[in-house]
């Protein structure tokens, strides 16, 4: 579901409360977008506070960057307004730029996956809703398409591929499906690989569900890498958190991180991460269980069904003094 900016921030409220931004703090959006959590992040971090804003995709970093610019400028008082800084990477060597700039940040929000305006973006290939280049990559300058992958990966290995991150029981017979119809040429757009995939499943009742959901969504993790930047995320965070010192993090010893799962591969990595580091003491929980969305947002948004926010505050020194 989109808005005038293409894409509608979930768990938006639930993100400031949680995340507490405050005058003088230093933000960072590791997964910019739209800029829609951005901005709500940044209203109350006034002319010594500083936004850093992360995104894969060139396009949303700058749509991103002017828009919080725009309204921040609009909204407030000449000379309140935060500094802006844009940085095009990936949020897996986000520590490391961070490092490298000197900054900490007090507040880091990802919000992971892909946002509307790119599903809707035909030319993308990330939707089986639209017809168009079987590419699905996030940033145009990584190395494989989705099409390279679906054209070239032996049966056992999309059968794996398909299993493992698209949780599909029906991925053998998807496999299957998808080199037989290959021997005629290769597969090349959205709809030619969703109709050969619906044509690979034993129909059953209608569940609502499209058949090619979930090869769709195995594909896009493994093209855009998408367990394995957070397991990189994830690990910084863990560093920064348990650290004994910090005379070069890239995060204040008190710093919030919040992160926002959509599918099951990606809350269990978080869980854990979290879960483990709160073991050891390292840092606090907000909460036993993540944040979902309420029925009003839902009623709204339903891209935010699926929604969890896991939120922790770092404790250094505290864990690693026992
Ligand atoms: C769900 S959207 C974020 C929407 C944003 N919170 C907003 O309010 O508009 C996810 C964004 O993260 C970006 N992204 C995905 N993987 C990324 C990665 N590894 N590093 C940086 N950005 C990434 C996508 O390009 C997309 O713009």
């Amino acid at each position: 579901m989109s808005d005038a900016a293409g894409h509608v921030p979930v768990l938006l409220h639930e993100c400031v409360r949680l995340l507490a931004p405050s005058a003088g703090q230093t933000v960072l959006d590791c997964t910019a977008g739209r800029g829609g959590h951005a901005l709500a992040l940044s209203r109350t971090l006034g002319p010594r506070g500083r936004l850093l804003l992360v995104d894969l995709d060139a396009g949303n970093l700058a749509f991103a960057e002017a828009r919080v610019k725009r309204e921040l400028a609009t909204e407030g008082v000449e000379g309140s307004v935060p500094q802006v800084i844009a940085i095009h990477a990936s949020f897996a060597e986000v520590s490391r730029r961070l490092k490298s700039m000197g900054i900490q940040a007090d507040v880091v929000l990802a919000d992971l996956g892909f946002a509307s305006n790119q599903m809707d973006d035909a030319a993308r290939g990330l939707s089986f809703m639209r017809d168009g280049p079987l590419d699905m990559r996030l940033n145009p300058a990584a190395p494989i398409t989705a099409a390279e992958l679906v054209n070239s990966m032996s049966e056992r290995e999309l059968a794996e591929l398909i299993d493992e991150l698209g949780e599909d029981s029906n991925a053998r017979r998807i496999a299957r499906g998808i080199v037989k119809a290959r021997e005629a040429g290769p597969i090349t757009t959205t709809h030619e690989l969703a109709n050969v995939i619906r044509a690979s499943v034993p129909k059953g009742p209608p569940s609502g569900i499209d058949p090619a959901t979930k090869t769709f969504q195995a594909i896009r993790i493994m093209v855009n890498d998408e367990l394995g930047s957070l397991d990189r995320l994830l690990a910084s965070v863990a560093r920064a958190a348990s650290r004994r010192e910090e005379p070069d993090g890239w995060l204040t010893s008190t710093a919030r991180v919040g992160i926002i799962s959509f599918h099951s591969l990606e809350d269990r990595r978080v869980k854990t991460t979290f879960g483990s580091l709160v073991r050891d003491g390292h840092v606090s929980a907000e909460g036993e269980q993540p944040t979902t969305a309420s029925a009003i947002e839902l009623e709204h948004n339903p891209r935010a069904r699926s929604a969890k926010l896991r939120v922790v505050r770092l404790l250094v020194g505290a864990g690693a003094a026992r």
